[in-house]
């Protein structure tokens, strides 16, 4: 079975989702968006292809949620509910990112993101 599972397995997901004053994924509804992505991957058939994982916090000082795609290393920032069709066709079915969700440079202890 993890033999077939992994031979399928296109994408893993890795999406944050803590509080504090040094991050805003959960403010930013990280939860909401996980529970919607979840659920489109599973109606569009998509959930074998693709594995979402819960991660502690990715990014200290982003906007949020921030959602990392591997094997390619592309990171999302600000991500909504509404942006997750276009996601799946562009991201996940075409290999094409969001260029306007992308999360832009990496950050340093003591920067802010936007
Ligand atoms: S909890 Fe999401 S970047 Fe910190």
């Amino acid at each position: 079975m993890a033999e077939r599972v992994l031979r399928e397995l296109r994408y893993h997901l890795l999406l944050c989702d803590e509080a504090g004053d040094f991050c805003g994924c959960q403010a930013a509804g990280a939860a909401e968006f996980r529970t919607a992505l979840r659920r489109a991957l599973a109606e569009r058939g998509l959930a074998r292809f693709v594995k979402t994982t819960i991660m502690t916090c990715n990014q200290p000082r982003a906007r949020g949620p921030v959602l990392v795609v591997y094997p390619d290393g592309i990171w999302y920032d600000g991500l909504t509910v509404e942006d997750i069709p276009r996601f799946l066709d562009e991201q996940i079915l075409a290999g094409r990112p969001l260029e306007d969700k992308l999360l832009r440079r990496p950050l340093v202890t003591g920067q802010t993101a936007y």
